[in-house]
């Protein structure tokens, strides 16, 4: 027999508890519940027709739909090839780091091969879109604009101009007024993406919709709107360099550890297919305090070049100063170079940066920050054609790091012919081997 469960409800407000407490949750007022007991209900087994009945998964006709390229190389390259019939992509992002030129760009692509493109902005007018639009090269007769922030209108939209991609900017600001509260709250936003994700699926439309994200970098709203989506994509970005990358958090239809590498310009926003070349100085002198390396980002691999300065100081205690780099990392080898190498640093200041702007977190880079530190205490330039990586212990010991062999054929083509690695086991060795 059920279970018979006390329920408290406040006699202002409707607030309801299954413990008593003195103060309601809701309205705040003093002594205002009151119990009730109520019988859970029995939910009864609906009748189901004999083609509803589950079939043997191996009798489930295929879904034949694949992917469609937006025609944007690098966005389809993190989607797992391009955009899925019905399916809801999230894109979210810092304020002003370029998502809505991202969206009306791959708006303008798409429809630039026929297909008819609806971009509902909620958050700018159309003018304000079609300023873009002009500057980005985005005038396109099939590409449709509206401005509106409440959902029904949106969904009228739709269904007027029936396009074959739908993107609303952002989910955050549009509201329905079926539910109370602002736009932005929590149950706004999920009436919201789940009314556009419902009419996306039933019409086998792909559906891409703009998130805020919160000051510590979450997307701003429910969890479940990322429970909702088929696809959660995160576009970031420095504001002080026009790099910008795309990864997936989630994805239904492909994988998520691709990365998508762009650059904003001021004529909107272009890939950038090989983004190695961005991260070294490219400077034909040789300078002492470089080394190049390779890190890892997604499927990626990035060169990238650390550099040192070095210089004397009286100061009891040195300044360490580290850009793009972990500053507790480089603390760390300091100490290494100091105790395995013979190389000491206590009475000078320390500068380690990387080139473009470029954030190394992984381990991998410990070898060419140690060799460049190396090579501007000695004064002796690292050559060119000459690439380092791999993991630094603290016994000075080189260890091998994830995607050696990846790394290895990345830096091979773009010229360096000398890898240095964990095949050199020791820390003094290397950089013997780099800077002689
Ligand atoms: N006239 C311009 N010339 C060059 N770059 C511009 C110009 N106007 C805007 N930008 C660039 O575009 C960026 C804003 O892009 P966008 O509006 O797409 O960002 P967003 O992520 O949609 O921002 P929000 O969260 O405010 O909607 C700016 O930070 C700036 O770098
Ligand atoms: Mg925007």
């Amino acid at each position: 027999m059920a279970k018979i469960k006390s329920e408290f409800r406040c006699s202002e407000c409707g607030w309801t508890t299954y413990k008593w407490v003195g103060q309601c949750g809701e309205c705040q007022g003093w002594d205002t519940l009151t119990e009730s007991t109520s019988a859970p209900k029995e939910v009864k087994a609906a009748r189901i027709s004999n083609n509803q009945i589950a079939r043997p998964i191996t009798q489930i006709p295929e879904d034949a739909q694949g992917h469609r390229p937006t025609g944007v190389s690098e966005f389809d390259r993190v989607l797992g090839g391009g955009l899925v019939a019905g399916a809801t992509i999230l894109l979210s992002g810092e304020p002003g780091v370029g998502k809505s030129t991202l969206l009306l760009e791959v708006a303008a692509r798409l429809a630039k091969t026929g297909s008819k493109v609806l971009y509902v902005s909620a958050e700018e007018s159309a003018g304000q879109v079609r300023l873009r639009a002009q500057r980005t090269n985005a005038l396109v007769d099939t590409l449709y604009l509206a401005s509106e922030t409440d959902l029904s209108a949106v969904l009228g939209q739709f269904a007027a101009v029936q396009p074959d991609l739908v993107i609303v900017d952002s989910v955050q600001t549009v509201s329905s007024a079926e539910i109370d509260g602002a736009a932005g709250m929590p149950a706004q936003v999920r009436e919201v993406a789940s009314n556009l994700i419902r009419l996306a699926k039933a019409n086998s439309v792909p559906l891409m919709l703009v998130g805020h994200v919160t000051k510590d970098g979450s997307i701003a709203g429910p969890r479940v709107l990322e429970h909702l989506v088929d696809v959660v994509c995160h576009f970031e970005g420095d504001r002080q360099t026009s790099l910008r990358f795309i990864r997936t958090l989630k994805n239904r239809f492909g994988p998520t550890d691709e990365v998508g590498c762009f650059e904003m310009t001021s004529e909107g926003i272009s890939e950038v297919p090989d983004p190695s070349q961005l991260f070294v100085s490219g400077s034909q002198n040789l300078v002492s305090g470089s080394c190049i390396t390779v890190t890892v980002e997604g499927r990626r691999s990035l060169i990238a070049e650390i550099q040192a300065l070095v210089v004397k100081t009286n100061s009891p205690q040195p300044r360490r100063v580290t850009n793009g780099v972990d500053s507790s990392r480089v603390a760390m080898l300091l100490a290494v170079l100091e105790r395995r190498a013979g190389i000491s640093l206590m009475d000078k200041d320390v500068y380690v940066s990387t080139v473009g702007g470029m954030k190394i977190t992984e381990p991998a880079a410990d070898l060419a920050i140690a060799i460049a530190l190396a090579s501007a205490v000695t004064d002796k330039p690292v050559p060119h054609g000459t690439a380092a990586f791999g993991e630094i212990s603290l016994s000075g010991e080189i260890r091998g790091v994830t995607n050696g062999k990846q790394r290895a054929n990345e830096a091979s083509r773009l010229g360096h012919k000398t890898i240095i690695d964990s095949s050199s086991s020791q820390l003094k060795a290397a950089i013997r081997l780099a800077i002689g």
